[in-house]
């Protein structure tokens, strides 16, 4: 098979063959096709789509690229969970433990930041003394005794996307549907579980900027998941504002903390009960409205809260910090940006959010960059609260005041103010089953 002839079919709108695209991933991974070839084949892609069989089969090419996990010993017990990436998106601490608590065996392979996008590894890493990289043997070991347990992608689980992702990242061929679904979902299918639910996030601090978007893709990836043998359930959610207040990484485990504790209450606990009931709903078939109101009577009880701690504790990071989390150290340098005017909050650009909480040391630059646990931004005010001028609208917490002056610019203009308090837009757009 010649590289050339592949991409030249598919730059004609081809199909390809089985045999096409297991050795374009197999060719790609050991090194054998140079990353000019392989960028022209993902932008041909882009241009003329793949059909449901090809992307399947690219799907399958994907997951077995590398190490793949067997927990075929916990039957149809586990669930995961995958978001396509949002701004103070700390959904996965919320939701792991708390669908555990209801009975689920969650193995959750997660990521660190991407961009403007935060990541629950760097996030869990806040904990002093986490782990986030187990033997298998520790992995199984964990989910069989406490149920839960959450790490970082290991070093060899699915290479094919950690090459063609950082190529996407540079060719811009991200945002491309049958892509996008052999990405997340080869790497569902790697970690194992047999029940998947997607956050598929819509809105400007998302992939998907738009509901129609959103819903292909999530069509795609359940369709995907079905044919490969999963239970998969996709729920489109907004990304147009940042989910709940904390934006970085400690302060992102502070509110999931206060959510498990029953404390916090609205939009981040909505979207958290809706998709742990959907995990629930699906490994231990149950019917939704049953999966919903044991997830709200979980965190109601403190059982949730209560399987939080028993993971961290199993995972070897200090729960004094779960328990106290003032304990957390507080970033050097906090600063209110107040409003220079008075009337409602119409919009908070996630993106813009997400950028200024890269800045201020959250997030990373450049791959290889630390990353500060303290720094970030809470909001003080959300879409529909009235304000008034000199109130405050959120607050930045940095060790770099050189880096003071753009995020506060940032943030200032990623706040929309009107004299009109707006309409209520839909939390959850969809769910796709
Ligand atoms: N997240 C992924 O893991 N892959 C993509 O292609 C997009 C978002």
């Amino acid at each position: 098979m010649r590289m050339y002839d592949v991409i030249y079919k598919k730059r004609k709108g081809g199909e390809l063959t089985e045999e096409e695209i297991r050795s374009f991933i197999s060719g790609y991974v050991a090194g054998e096709i140079p990353d000019y070839q392989a960028s022209a084949l993902l932008m041909a892609i882009c241009f003329n789509g793949m059909n449901e069989a090809e992307t399947a089969i690219l799907t399958d090419a994907v997951a077995n690229s590398g190490d793949t996990v067997d927990l075929s010993r916990f039957g149809t017990l586990t669930a995961d969970k995958h978001s396509t990436g949002g701004v103070g998106d700390k959904t996965s601490l919320i939701v792991a433990p708390l669908a555990a608590s209801l009975g689920a065996v969650v193995t959750k392979m997660s990521g660190r930041g991407l961009g403007h996008t935060g990541g629950t590894v760097d996030k869990l890493e806040s904990i002093p003394g986490y782990r986030t990289a187990l033997s298998a043997e520790e992995f199984i070991a964990q989910a069989e005794r406490v149920g839960i347990v959450v790490v970082g992608q290991s070093g060899n689980m699915t290479p094919a996307d950690k090459k063609l992702y950082a190529l996407r990242d540079v060719t811009a061929t991200v945002d491309c549907i049958p892509l996008m679904v052999s990405s997340i979902m080869g790497k569902k299918l790697a970690a194992g579980s047999h029940s998947i639910v997607l956050d598929v996030k819509v809105g400007s601090g998302a992939f998907m900027k738009t509901p129609e978007d959103a819903e292909e893709l999530a069509r795609e990836m359940v369709k995907i998941g079905k044919r490969c043998g999963r239970n998969v359930a996709a729920l489109l959610t907004d990304m147009d504002t940042p989910l709940g207040c904390a934006v970085g990484n400690a302060l992102e485990i502070k509110e999931a903390v206060s959510v498990l504790r029953g404390e916090t209450r609205g939009p981040l606990r909505e979207i958290c009960v809706a998709l742990a009931a959907n995990m629930v709903s699906l490994a231990l078939e149950l019917p939704i409205d049953e999966a919903l109101s044991r997830a709200e009577a979980s965190l109601d009880s403190g059982a949730a809260f209560a399987k939080m701690k028993e993971w961290i504790a199993a995972q070897g990071g200090d729960v004094a910090y779960i328990e106290d989390t003032s304990r957390f150290p507080q970033a050097p340098g906090v600063f209110n940006v107040v409003s220079d005017r008075a009337g409602f909050v119409t919009a908070i650009d996630a993106l813009k959010i997400g950028l200024a909480s890269v800045l201020l040391g959250a997030g990373r630059a450049s791959k290889d960059e630390e990353i500060d646990h303290s720094a970030g931004v809470v909001l003080r005010k959300t879409v529909g609260d009235s304000v008034a001028a000199g109130e405050t609208l959120c607050t930045l917490y940095t060790a770099r005041e050189d880096a003071l002056r753009q995020a506060t610019e940032d943030v200032r203009a990623a706040f929309a103010i009107a004299d009109t308090r707006p309409e209520k837009r839909p939390l959850i757009y969809k769910t796709v089953r």
